[in-house]
């Protein structure tokens, strides 16, 4: 039957792992929406605008073609045909995606395309800041996901063979950034389920969403 799971929360904090495992257990789609913030984001790069110039990067946005395969075992992501799973992780992108995140004519034409992916598959898993508040505010499930700084930023520095400090750094920034912009800043929906994966295995989250999803 229909099922519509919304994950939310700050950066690091174990969305995409958690989502993935998910919608693998749930035997349901799963979309990434940070990496279509971060692939208009590498299209930008790649034309030489600049990312604080608002009008051009909404432009991008505009004209961009993204195409994304919803496989949680194999998920994909390309702008005008051309696979850019690797650079959107990249230092380059990382550091520009806000200010092009907090542009509202971007984040219009990705949450019309969000929505379209979520209209046309009835199981998945959706992760990203303002799924549960403003692209599926009828999701069958919220979830806000959140962990303790420190732990964010040990887990991504691991992740990205990063120095801690300059992680802890980058993602305090981002955090702030997006919890403080005018447009779907990242916000916890009031009847999102929160759990602190502080201290808790992926395995254990997963297993605990799966049983609410299951009922
Ligand atoms: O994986 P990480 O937590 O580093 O970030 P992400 O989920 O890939 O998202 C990258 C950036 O995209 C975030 O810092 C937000 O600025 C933006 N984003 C957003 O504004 N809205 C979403 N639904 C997802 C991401």
């Amino acid at each position: 039957q229909r099922c519509v799971v919304a994950v939310d929360g700050p950066s690091g904090s174990g969305k995409s792992t958690v989502s993935r495992r998910l919608a693998v257990a749930l035997d349901a789609r799963y979309l990434d929406t940070g990496a279509m913030y971060r692939a208009v984001t590498w299209a930008v790069l790649r034309d030489g605008i600049d990312p604080a110039d608002a009008e051009a990067v909404a432009k991008i946005a505009d004209n961009v073609v993204l195409t994304i395969n919803t496989d949680p075992r194999d998920p994909h992501i390309s702008v005008d045909d051309t696979p850019v799973d690797g650079p959107i992780r990249g230092p380059e992108v990382t550091a520009a995606v806000s200010p092009v995140a907090a542009v509202p004519a971007v984040r219009a034409r990705l949450v019309a395309q969000q929505r379209q992916i979520i209209a046309a598959e009835p199981r998945i898993i959706v992760e990203g800041r303002d799924i549960g508040t403003v692209v599926a505010p009828d999701a069958d499930l919220k979830v806000y996901l959140t962990a303790s700084e420190d732990e964010r930023g040990r887990r991504r520095s691991a992740e990205n063979a990063a120095d801690l400090a300059a992680t802890v750094a980058d993602l305090a920034r981002r955090d702030t950034f997006d919890s403080s912009r005018a447009a779907d800043p990242l916000r916890q929906a009031d009847d999102a389920v929160v759990l602190d994966s502080t201290e808790l295995g992926i395995d254990e989250v997963v297993a605990h969403l799966k049983a609410l999803v299951d009922g």
